[in-house]
């Protein structure tokens, strides 16, 4: 059995006292939600002050992003240990707003995943197609190339410990979501090429969601569809009643 993830991907918004006022109206939102893993990952700097608010709660800790080295002369970047040591579990890696807008080639991802799994991270591993790639029947073909790329240095035992979120670069931050039934059809070629890949028992285990404008309202007919085992949430996340009603409509 999967158990249901959702996620709260905070992006470049909240400062400290900001998001501490988030994270402590959410607690209690949530406090009684048991049957689904509930993550938020703020920004870098809000990690660790969000991560004392966490404590005792059923909520945890994920980051945004990471470097794939262990330390050294990396200006600016952060390594997996470094956010082990702020209490982390997860780590979205591969966002399409990391690879829009700094430039993330699959390779870098695939050595990023890597490097969380060695750190004992769990990687939330974005994919998605552009407008045009869906517009043009390409969108399932994009999504298979971009797995076969990002996955290629792992094993079949880690990408039984994945997460897989399907975001249609179209539908993050537009209002404009994918049809259910279009969502769970890539939630189901996503599993059949971890499958192929890797063997049905990773194809059994690996957990994957829809992200994309997911909102209150609309969240229940993309976690009502078999395959769809959660919700990667952007802009909703940042409104605790908003997120705490999608972590409602995921309990089974
Ligand atoms: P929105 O929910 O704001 O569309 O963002 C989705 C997303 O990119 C989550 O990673």
């Amino acid at each position: 059995m999967r158990v249901p993830i959702i996620a709260g991907n905070w992006k470049m918004n909240k400062t400290v006292p900001k998001a501490v006022a988030l994270i402590q109206e959410l607690v209690p939102l949530v406090a009684h939600s048991q049957g689904a893993e509930i993550v938020v990952c703020p920004p870098f700097t809000a990690l660790y002050p969000v991560g004392r608010e966490l404590s005792g709660t059923n909520i945890v800790l994920g980051a945004q992003n990471l470097f794939w080295a262990d330390q050294g002369a990396y200006t600016g970047e952060i390594s997996a240990a470094m956010l082990v040591d702020l209490g982390v579990s997860y780590v979205i890696l591969g966002h399409s707003e990391r690879r829009a807008y700094q430039g993330e080639t699959d390779t870098q991802i695939a050595n990023k995943l890597q490097a969380a799994f060695k750190a004992a991270l769990r990687p939330i591993l974005c994919v998605g197609e552009h407008l045009t790639d869906r517009e043009q029947g390409r969108a399932q073909a994009v999504v298979e190339t971009q797995l076969e790329e990002d996955l290629k240095l792992l094993s079949s035992e880690q990408v039984r410990q994945l997460v897989i979120a399907y975001e249609p670069i179209w539908a993050i931050g537009t209002g404009r979501c994918a049809e259910p039934a279009d969502a769970a059809d890539m939630a189901q070629m996503i599993r059949n090429v971890v499958a192929d890949k890797f063997g049905p028992g990773a194809a059994a285990e690996v957990r994957i969601q829809y992200g994309g404008s997911v909102s209150g309202a609309n969240s229940h007919s993309f976690l009502s569809q078999a395959g769809i085992d959660g919700a990667l949430v952007g802009g909703a996340s940042l409104k605790a009643e908003d997120f705490a009603t999608i972590v409602k409509s995921a309990l089974r």
